[in-house]
């Protein structure tokens, strides 16, 4: 299978394209990203094409072309308002105009049929058009949209599947802050996972796994994608005979 990875260098991209090294169903990786990816030097990792882009909205021809064939693509790209000093308009061009003109760059080269796009969305984004969220509305109005768009692109263009996942916070362990969040998680989640929570590599498992074996429902939730990337992993430490 040929994945692009798009947000290689994002916080769960890193972790998709070091899981994506181990798996053989795997034979080629195509990852985006605006800076160079750092990839285990420790495995043979020939399968992955790096491509660094300067933005996610453009994608000169030598990238494009790389595109062609693609099996599938996990779009980690967002930007958040504080990471944007709440320029707003930067915010839906990552988050929104960029999904789409990267979609589009990829079925305008020929991917496969199916073509499987995973859109990574965030627990919690309302659904509801007729209830507006109270904290930062313009933003998550915006992901709203984005999930609404992206859903609408099998419609759109023939041979397309999608999936919106819908993790709660990324749990993992690449500070020491994090790792003490790691821990809290841990304890609150023995107690019920009333804080919406997912491991890096448990997200990373269940996305790969959808992208591989075929999407499960149209939006994965938090529990849906414990629940996947819990047995993904199983199933890898599991010794085949
Ligand atoms: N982290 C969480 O706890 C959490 C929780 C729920 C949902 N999610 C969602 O899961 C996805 C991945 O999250 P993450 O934490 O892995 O993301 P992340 O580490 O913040 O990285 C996001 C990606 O977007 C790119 N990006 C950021 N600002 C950009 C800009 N101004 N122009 C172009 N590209 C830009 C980054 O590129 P660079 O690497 O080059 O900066 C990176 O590839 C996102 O959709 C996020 O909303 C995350």
């Amino acid at each position: 299978m040929k994945l692009i990875i798009a947000g290689a260098t994002s916080l769960l991209g890193t972790e998709i394209v070091r899981q994506s090294l181990h798996i053989r169903e795997i034979t080629q990786v195509v990852a985006l990203a605006r800076q160079t990816v750092h990839l285990d030097e420790s495995i043979d990792s020939s399968k992955v094409r790096t491509f660094v882009i300067d933005d996610y909205g453009q994608y000169p021809d030598d990238v494009k072309a790389e595109f062609a064939g693609a099996d599938a693509c996990i779009w980690t790209v967002a930007l958040t308002p504080l990471q944007a000093d709440f320029d707003f308009t930067e915010v839906k061009r990552v988050c929104q105009d960029c999904t789409k003109l990267g979609f589009e760059a990829m079925y305008e080269a020929g991917p496969a049929r199916p073509f499987r796009f995973i859109y990574l969305s965030a627990e919690g984004t309302p659904r509801d058009p007729t209830n507006d969220p109270v904290i930062l509305p313009d933003f998550f109005i915006m992901r709203r949209n984005t999930e609404l768009m992206v859903q609408r692109f099998p419609t759109e263009k023939e041979g397309v599947e999608v999936c919106i996942a819908r993790p709660g916070v990324i749990a993992n362990s690449t500070t020491w802050s994090r790792t003490l969040v790691v821990n809290l998680f841990r304890i609150i989640n023995r107690f019920g996972r009333t804080l919406p929570n997912i491991q890096r590599s448990e997200l990373a498992a269940a996305v790969l796994n959808q992208v591989m074996d075929g999407f499960e429902k149209e939006t994965l939730l938090n529990a849906d994608l414990v629940r996947l990337g819990r047995r993904e992993l199983k199933l890898r430490s599991t010794p085949r005979l």
